[in-house]
């Protein structure tokens, strides 16, 4: 409570020591007519989810997982849109920790080319309703490297590896909702994600590089050069010939 000044996100905490995930967690919540602003926090995850069907790692103590419930008035097809204001609130919160990291779009914040955050988002609802959203954030905050599972070590850090001491995870954790408060704020009142799209521009770790991405389970390279005002990635191939990319639709390597 001491670092959360909110007026509607983080209101209602539901806190746990050991949850299955957090999104599952939040849905079922959510399902039971959990509001707006609901944060679900577990300590541990025995079954901490990844994007595209992965796992994610989430030991005892040593991160940050938790999930925002969220019911905005947007078309299901902009959900994405709440992606890349969440990246942009825990790149703003790790950075006022002194921490500076970098976005890999859609969902990842990186440092020195490892993971140090992912973003999964999941929607219930219908093609033309949205019934409510889940964003779940995962930080590794005071993980040491033997806390990763062997398959990602050397591809995932902590920000106390970086830090060399270990990070207030409640702090963090209060940052990173009053920056989330602000920038929806935007997408709800405006219908923007100008700022957050600026935050994940500015710290982009892909615009102005050549990337590979998994567009339908085929591989193509590109040149990433920008991220629209929707929040998509904006590329520009071989011949020259500039598409926007949706999340969801590609997996981005090659940092
Ligand atoms: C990714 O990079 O693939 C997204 C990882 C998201 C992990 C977080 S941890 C809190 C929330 N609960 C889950 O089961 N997953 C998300």
């Amino acid at each position: 409570r001491k670092y959360l000044e909110t007026k509607h996100i983080g209101r209602e905490i539901f806190y746990f020591d050991t949850l299955d995930s957090t999104n599952l967690k939040a849905k079922e919540l959510a399902a039971n007519e959990q509001k707006e602003g609901t944060v679900v926090i577990a300590e541990e995850q025995t079954n901490g989810r990844g994007r595209l069907g992965r796992s994610w790692s989430s030991p005892k103590k040593k991160g940050i997982w938790m999930s925002i419930i969220l019911t905005p008035e947007i078309e299901p097809t902009d959900a994405a849109k709440v992606t890349q204001v969440a990246a942009a609130a825990v790149w703003k919160g790790i950075n006022e920790v002194g921490v500076k990291t970098q976005i890999k779009w859609p969902n990842d914040i990186v440092l020195n080319g490892k993971k140090v955050c992912g973003v999964l988002t999941e929607m219930s609802g219908e093609l033309n309703r949205l019934n409510y959203l889940v964003v779940g954030i995962g930080i590794n905050a005071n993980m040491s490297d033997e806390d990763f599972p062997e398959e990602i070590r050397g591809l995932a850090t902590s920000l106390k590896i970086e830090l060399n001491k270990e990070v207030e995870r409640k702090e963090l954790i209060g940052r990173i909702l009053n920056n989330f408060e602000e920038l929806y704020e935007e997408l709800i009142h405006n219908n923007s994600i100008d700022k957050s799209i600026k935050i994940c521009v500015e710290n982009s770790a892909l615009i102005g590089k050549d990337v590979r991405l998994i567009l339908k389970g085929k591989e193509e390279e590109a040149k990433a050069i920008d991220i629209s005002k929707e929040g998509e990635l904006i590329i520009q191939d071989k011949n020259g010939d500039i598409s926007k990319i949706i999340s969801g639709e590609v997996s981005v390597r090659g940092l």
